[in-house]
């Protein structure tokens, strides 16, 4: 029987391109099991999971919380600004109280980077990493692809431009990872304060310029400034940003061939994208939303029939 090389998801960069597949197939079966009457199966009958929020959240938490839901496990919810966190409790003592109420998994938000790989080695559950700071965010970088694939039928030889605020973004590191091991040619593009440094190291291209990297690729991944990551300015002014790296309708329009868009939001509508590019026929992001909880159910079954 095929499993994962892994016991925790920590980040895209500790999987194999067989992992990936194996996600996207088993994806593929609970897919077509959300979209039935009745959605619910009970592969996870037996299966605690807590919900671990340090950060804010809208799509992440809710798909997760779904995904177990719709696979039967038991859940359960914590958002730090509600907790004993506040009077001083660490990270270890929080997850290890939860834990002794019989807690099989913990997926886990938190701003600092190594948050899930730092619990993977002090506590005894499978931890998911569901962004980590500035690190990774291996479950959207997962959905991500996999909506590439649904729409073009394959990520192999397709070339994808990650826009916007790369040096912040735990969504462009994770995405780099996925797509390289996936055979997908990726150009990051931004102003040269927001790319990092070494970042071909990775394996990806540097373009500073919207339009030619537009005309390049198949698929633009607009990405968000990350103003609650920012310590100083990475750009003159908003305005400015917007004009050498927002896309409009007009620009998508001009370009020699259609393009995909997709963003993993929030979507600082008329910043990165403007309203008719976030909602026009070429954007996917509401198809990114909803493989998010199938892509979630996959990696949540694979994980825990590693700790049954
Ligand atoms: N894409 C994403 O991680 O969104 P949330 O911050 O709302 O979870």
């Amino acid at each position: 029987m095929s499993e994962l090389s892994v016991k925790h998801l920590l980040g895209i960069k500790y999987l194999n391109e067989k992992d990936i597949q194996l996600i996207f197939e088993t994806a593929d079966h609970f897919k077509e099991v959300i979209n039935r009457s009745i959605k619910k199966v009970p592969s996870l009958r037996d299966i605690t999971i807590a919900n671990i929020f340090f950060e804010n959240s809208t799509r992440t938490k809710l798909s997760f919380e779904l995904a177990e839901k719709r696979l039967s496990a038991d859940v359960i919810n914590f958002s730090s600004g509600q907790s004993s966190v506040k009077k001083g409790e660490t990270l270890i003592d929080t997850v290890n109280n939860i834990l002794s109420m019989k807690v099989d998994m913990v997926v886990i938000r938190h701003p600092n980077p190594g948050a899930g790989i730092f619990l993977s080695k002090n506590v005894k559950a499978a931890i998911v990493n569901a962004g980590d700071g500035a690190h990774e965010h291996p479950t959207q970088a997962l959905l991500d692809s996999y909506s590439i694939r649904e729409e073009l039928g394959d990520v192999r030889g397709k070339n994808v431009v990650i826009v916007g605020d790369i040096l912040h973004s735990r969504v462009a590191l994770s995405n780099i990872f996925a797509l390289k091991l996936q055979g997908a040619h990726v150009k990051v593009c931004g102003p040269k304060t927001l790319l990092p440094r070494y970042i071909e190291a990775l394996g990806v291209k540097v373009e500073t310029n919207l339009r030619k990297a537009l005309n390049w690729c198949d698929v633009a991944n607009m990405l968000r400034i990350q103003s609650e990551r920012l310590d100083i300015s990475y750009f003159p002014t908003t305005r400015e940003y917007i004009q050498q790296f927002g896309v409009n309708k007009a620009l998508l329009d001009s370009l020699d061939k259609e393009i995909v868009i997709m963003h993993p939001g929030p979507i600082n509508r008329g910043v990165e994208i403007t309203s008719d590019v976030a909602d026009s026929k070429q954007s996917i992001i509401l198809n990114q939303v909803e493989n998010g909880v199938a892509i979630r159910m996959a990696i949540l079954y694979l994980l825990a029939s590693k700790i049954k």
